[in-house]
């Protein structure tokens, strides 16, 4: 646990084009607050976030990594986002054993009338992070 206040974690997001992507829109039309945080990278699928994407990006310092999917059922390619959710266990298991908390990694399913929800899952995410201080891959890249 840390109590780095001063520190502002770096998230990657991941957002589905069709679902996450629009409400992280509609949020912003809509003026929500959240907090600044966030780095969006558009996929037309959540399931097209290959999960050497999530390792590099925290492998690179980034602390924390978002990837935003239609809900389940609601994939405009079928059944993309159940393969998401296996990648995603599968990716927990693989920062576990690599030593990264896995933590870092959060999957969310948020349409794209759901502004609030966004804004409500990074102003949470941005809180987990502090709690649990900078990725301790930072360092490796600042010298
Ligand atoms: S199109 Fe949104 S998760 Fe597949």
């Amino acid at each position: 646990m840390s109590n780095n206040n001063e520190y502002e974690p770096h998230i990657v997001a991941f957002l589905c084009n069709w679902c996450t992507y629009i409400g992280a829109d509609q949020a912003g039309t809509a003026r929500l607050q959240y907090p600044p945080n966030v780095r969006v990278i558009r996929m037309m699928c959540s399931s097209a976030v290959d999960p050497v994407y999530v390792l590099k990006a925290l492998i690179e310092g980034a602390d924390g990594v978002l990837i935003g999917g239609c809900h389940p059922g609601d994939c405009h390619y079928q059944t993309g986002n159940y393969k998401t959710r296996r990648r995603y266990l599968a990716l927990q298991a693989i920062l576990k054993a690599s030593g990264i908390d896995e933590c870092r990694l959060w999957l969310r399913w948020i349409s794209a009338s759901e502004g609030r929800r966004f804004a409500e899952t990074v102003t949470k995410m941005v809180a987990a992070l502090k709690e649990l201080g900078p990725n301790p891959m930072r360092e490796k890249w600042t010298v």
